[in-house]
């Protein structure tokens, strides 16, 4: 079996090794939620929010990249295999077809706070554990926290 080194052992490893599993399920998820909308969503307000899902995908994208490979340089081997995704995914999926825009802006801000909550429980959670962890994961939580205002300001009544 392959092994990499690593100065973060023990108790802390494997909170950090948790942390980021958990972490990189959470952005492959919101990636994969905000293209099934990307492509599904439709009403009068198609064009932005369809551009707006894209920036989503792109966000979750870049950080699951970041997530796994921090997993992967502390000799904690990433598992971002679609079966293991669907097995820990902890998120309410989106329905099938095509998804009216007000619902789709409801469902997105809805996902995007609910993996806020959690990227802000891993921040704590690092913090003892591996503070280079826990930077990285205050960046992903920044621009999710970004997302979800942007989508929920979509919501409000004129
Ligand atoms: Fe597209």
């Amino acid at each position: 079996m392959v092994t990499i080194d690593s100065a973060i052992t023990g108790g802390d490893r494997e909170i950090v090794a948790n942390v980021l599993q958990a972490a990189l399920v959470d952005l492959v998820d919101v990636s994969l939620q905000a293209k099934q909308a990307h492509w599904n969503v439709t009403g009068p307000t198609f064009r932005s929010l369809h551009l707006q899902l894209d920036e989503v995908v792109t966000l979750a994208r870049e950080h699951a990249d970041v997530v796994a490979e921090r997993a992967a340089a502390l000799g904690i081997s990433p598992d971002g295999r679609v079966k293991t995704l669907a097995d820990s995914v902890q998120t309410p999926q989106l329905d099938s077809g095509y998804l009216q825009a007000e619902l789709v802006a409801e469902s997105i801000a809805a996902l995007l706070l609910m993996v806020v909550y959690r990227f802000r429980d891993y921040v704590e959670q690092t913090d003892e554990a591996d503070p280079v962890t826990q930077d990285l994961l205050i960046a992903a939580t920044q621009g999710l926290e970004q997302q979800h205002w942007m989508f929920q300001a979509m919501t409000v009544e004129s």
